[in-house]
């Protein structure tokens, strides 16, 4: 096997292994498959449904577009579905892939499609976009006027992205870190890199004929209190990774953290930061977008609340100028949405954008601040990235990650140290209270160790795990910051 590196990978290497991908699953060996056939239908698909073409013009504009989830198992379910969530005002619709085929268990999958039709109910708790084939999902994009994207969490998507793409979905969620670190418990890094690799060099394979592919790495990694600053690193690592690959259009994401100013902060420095990532490293015309996502973390199970902090997230997704935005809906804390459910999110999330669209949060000290905090922690990441893989990005990656320079918390895999805490301070930003080896400064861990001192001060409680466990159920509970037993209220 060859080492790991950020290298593009050679045409003639990469259309060999795709002969191997191909034969992962029966519709692997569809005629339509066929690049340049492929190719020829891509070019076919109106501007208005590619996801590339309508994210850029939305940037231009300076327009937030809004994106639920959604997925079953049953081609005409997911059709009819789709359709409903297109009339309730979806500006893009996703396709959410279930946990089988998320696993290359294909299998499986067929047998879920078939309890589903006999049952009358989704059996799986997403559409098999590989067992549909390239005619099924053809099919999808067919019967809708918006853009598709596949969303999923899948560590080996190589099959997967090969299907909807040369079914006309423009846009494909993933990366080689964020669809392994939070959603695979033993899959390597370098596994999952090269993995992330061949998607982005598909892409790039298609840009290179004309045809532009959104890719939108997960930005909210574990969706509980990530801090901005890893949670963009790795956006921009997988930028990097991507447009090596040859990718072009890059929409980076952000999960809302629930301070409205390091939101904000976050998002802005997201997309400054990838834009001069890419640029430093000479990747030309490149379009980078921003997707922010409604909060990730735990949801109050009352629906009326969970409306106001949908329509909260989309005030601060409105404010921030995000691209777009990914919604939740009210149905959230009990699992997968019914259609009207999932239509009520985005009708409360889409009315909010909409009333706001003319309005941009203000420039301002606190903003200002925040964002050079970002700034310095992630430049102080890249940094320490690039010195352990002595100057290649996916060895970096893969070292980091082993070291603990890098670290995610609350992640289920064993390649991840998991020996940061998280925790707000008295604000409601997040900050950390235990570090781990991360790639920090002293000045950085300095600053964050004060403003959490200065949130238990004030709680009149010690500096300890308890703080993180709080906040880590406060929202659902009606609270941002977690204050424990009434303390400081
Ligand atoms: N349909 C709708 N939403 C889904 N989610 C996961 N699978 C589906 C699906 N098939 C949502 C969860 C959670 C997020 C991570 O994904 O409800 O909001």
């Amino acid at each position: 096997m060859t080492i790991l590196q950020n290298r593009k990978i050679p045409e003639a290497d990469f259309l060999a292994e795709r002969i191997q991908v191909l034969f992962g699953w029966k519709t692997g060996t569809d005629p339509d498959l066929d690049l340049d056939r492929a190719v020829a239908f891509l070019k076919s698909i109106p501007d208005g449904k590619n996801f590339a073409k309508k994210l850029a013009a939305a940037k231009a504009e300076g327009r937030t577009l809004v994106q639920p989830r959604a997925g079953v198992p049953v081609l005409e379910e997911h059709i009819k579905l789709l359709r409903h969530l297109q009339a309730s005002g979806a500006d893009f619709v996703p396709t959410t892939i279930d946990s089988y085929t998320r696993q290359n268990r294909y299998r499986e999958a067929e047998a879920g499609i078939r309890e589903s039709q006999e049952q009358h109910r989704a059996m799986l708790n997403g559409f098999p976009a590989v067992n549909h084939g390239v005619a099924g999902c053809r099919a999808v994009m067919e019967a809708l006027d918006v853009p598709v994207q596949a969303r999923h969490g899948t560590p080996d998507a190589r099959l997967l992205s090969e299907i909807i793409h040369a079914a006309g979905w423009t846009s494909n969620e993933g990366g080689g870190i964020s669809y392994n670190i939070p959603y695979a418990k033993s899959v390597s890094l370098e596994t999952t890199i090269r993995n992330w690799q061949y998607v982005d060099r598909l892409v790039g394979y298609y840009e290179e004929r004309g045809i532009t592919i959104n890719r939108e790495p997960f930005g909210p990694l574990t969706g509980t209190l990530v801090p901005p600053s890893i949670s963009n690193a790795v956006a921009i690592i997988e930028a990097l990774l991507a447009a090596e690959q040859g990718v072009k259009n890059i929409t980076v994401g952000y999960g809302m953290g629930g301070n409205v100013i390091q939101d904000v902060a976050a998002i802005r420095t997201l997309q400054r930061q990838t834009d001069k990532y890419l640029s430093k490293y000479g990747y030309r015309d490149m379009v980078v977008t921003t997707v922010f996502h409604q909060w990730m973390g735990g949801f109050p199970a009352d629906e009326a609340e969970a409306t106001g902090l949908i329509a909260m997230s989309s005030t601060v997704a409105a404010l921030s100028k995000a691209t777009k935005m990914i919604t939740k809906s009210p149905h959230e804390s009990i699992g997968i949405p019914t259609a009207e459910a999932n239509g009520l999110g985005i009708k409360a999330s889409k009315f909010v954008v909409t009333i706001l669209k003319d309005q941009t949060f203000p420039d301002c000290k606190q903003l200002d601040r925040e964002m050079a905090q970002i700034e310095k922690e992630v430049d102080c990441l890249m940094t320490a990235i690039l010195v352990v893989g002595e100057g290649d990005l996916a060895q970096g990656v893969v070292r980091a990650f082993e070291q603990g320079i890098l670290d995610v918390p609350f992640a289920p895999s064993r390649f991840n140290a998991g020996k940061i805490l998280p925790a707000r301070d008295n604000d409601g930003c997040i900050r950390i209270l235990e570090f781990g080896n991360l790639g920090f400064s002293e000045e950085i861990k300095i600053f964050h160790r004060g403003k959490i001192a200065e949130r238990a001060a004030f709680e009149k409680r010690p500096i300890s795990f308890q703080l993180t466990i709080d906040d880590v159920n406060a929202v659902a509970m009606g609270q941002l910051i977690g204050r424990g037993n009434g303390h400081g209220r």
